[in-house]
């Protein structure tokens, strides 16, 4: 266990890249197991997950290099149908297996995937789209998802708009020989990335970013070489961070698209920024007003994954802002501990939430709750008074890889503890 020490109130200032994104590499990594050829993949993040998600492969039979952000993998053979119990219990994404087992070996057992604070997060939608694909569901699926059978073509209807569900019915219908239709499909930029990659293995697909993907599917897949997108997650993270700590920040490689409707909000707000081509330069901003509605939604909807870095600026900003996070019922944890810093928010329901600001925050030790969660907790340390420690930050290191050392080129006061 390490936790960060933050010392508040620094001025970030300077130019960092945009790492890749992991929402990107899990789906893809998983899809390599499609073919029996040589899969090289650039621009991988060096996080936690990649790791995570290499030691399940390796179960599986692959054999792979992973160095300098590049990964060099080949299946020949899968080797079991069990997917390692011990990792599906703390990476929910393990669940992207399912497609990529079923299409290459026709049968697939794991536990039910833990790793998840955020809600209730069924996984009905990727199970009723496989059965719906003609793979039968074996025993009582109590304990374990055990699946049989290789996906066939069908004309599938999600049950919603599940980004991980969409992936698992993209890779399944690979390499099943015709067509499927797959409608109510999500496009995050992340299931727009892997449908790209799938192409460069042989696959067909219509309607990229669009909620109906036509696929049409392989008997074989061959090998490709495929660069991994960058992270738009981490890049609004990063411009949130500049604006807190009113600094003159340069991002790199920024995915300006991905971010339409976090461009509109700060905009709505008077943040001072600019946009050239894919970089983004953030101006210190003297007054921020509040926000009317930050409203989370499916893409290219506000990304439910800032809405805790968000919710941190709002604290900054004059006026109340409204938040409501129509994705996850458990994803105000993390307002307690802004509470603590001295944050004025009262949460109406697990869904609605408002902010008074601005409130100056007070740094002292505070939980990193998920992911996002720890994210939002660094950027309150950054610009609240004093020393603010957070803990449990191998959340943060599952997405964000070296997030201190990014931010200590940018001149914060930052660094990891070893407990
Ligand atoms: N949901 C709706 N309406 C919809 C679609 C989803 O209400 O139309 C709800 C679901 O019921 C669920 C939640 O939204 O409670 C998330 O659903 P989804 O199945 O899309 O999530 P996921 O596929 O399990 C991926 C990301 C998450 C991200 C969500 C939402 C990966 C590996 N995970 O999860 O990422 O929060 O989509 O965008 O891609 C993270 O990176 O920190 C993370 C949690």
């Amino acid at each position: 266990m390490s936790h960060f020490v933050i010392h508040g109130g620094v001025p970030l200032k300077g130019t960092v890249q945009v790492g890749a994104s992991k929402n990107a590499m899990l789906p893809i990594l998983a899809a390599t197991l499609l073919t029996d050829e040589l899969c090289i993949l650039n621009n991988v993040p060096d996080i936690k997950d990649t790791h995570s998600m290499l030691a399940i492969l390796k179960d599986l039979g692959s054999e792979f290099e992973f160095k300098n952000h590049t990964i060099t993998i080949q299946t020949k053979k899968i080797k079991t149908r069990q997917v390692n119990k011990e990792v599906v219990s703390h990476m929910r994404a393990s669940i992207l297996l399912l497609g990529p087992m079923l299409a290459r070996l026709g049968k697939v057992s794991m536990p039910y995937p833990g790793g998840c604070v955020l809600g209730a997060r069924s996984i009905d939608t990727h199970l009723e789209v496989l059965r719906d694909m003609g793979v039968k569901w074996e025993g009582d699926m109590d304990d374990e998802i055990v699946l049989d059978g290789k996906p066939k073509p069908a004309d599938i209807v999600l049950k919603e708009m599940s980004v991980t569900a969409t992936e698992n019915a993209v890779i399944a219908a690979s390499l099943a020989d015709g067509e499927t239709t797959i409608r109510l499909a999500a496009i995050e930029p992340h299931v727009q990335d892997l449908c790209r990659f799938l192409i460069q293995l042989g696959v067909d697909i219509k309607g990229i970013g669009t909620h109906t993907l036509v696929v049409s599917g392989k008997k074989k897949l061959h090998g490709a070489t495929y660069r991994i997108t960058s992270d738009y997650l981490q890049a609004g993270t990063l411009v949130l961070a500049a604006l807190l700590t009113k600094g003159t920040v340069t991002i790199q490689g920024v995915p300006i698209h991905d971010l339409d409707v976090f461009w509109n909000l700060l905009r709505e707000m008077g943040a001072q920024f600019t946009i050239k081509n894919d970089v983004v330069t953030v101006h210190p901003t003297k007054r921020l007003v509040a926000c009317k509605r930050l409203q989370t939604n499916v893409f290219p909807g506000f990304p439910t994954d800032l809405q805790p870095p968000f919710t941190v600026l709002l604290t900054q900003a004059q006026g109340t802002s409204y938040i409501h996070e129509a994705l996850f019922e458990g994803r105000f944890a993390y307002v307690s501990e802004l509470k603590n810093m001295g944050a004025d928010i009262r949460i109406e329901n697990p869904h609605e939430a408002y902010v008074e600001g601005p409130t100056p925050l007070s740094g002292m030790t505070v939980r990193s709750f998920d992911l996002r969660a720890g994210a939002a907790m660094i950027l309150a340390g950054l610009v609240a008074k004093g020393k603010t420690t957070v803990t449990q930050i191998q959340y943060i290191d599952r997405g964000y890889e070296d997030f201190d050392e990014t931010l200590q080129s940018l001149g914060a006061k930052i660094h990891r503890v070893d407990d």
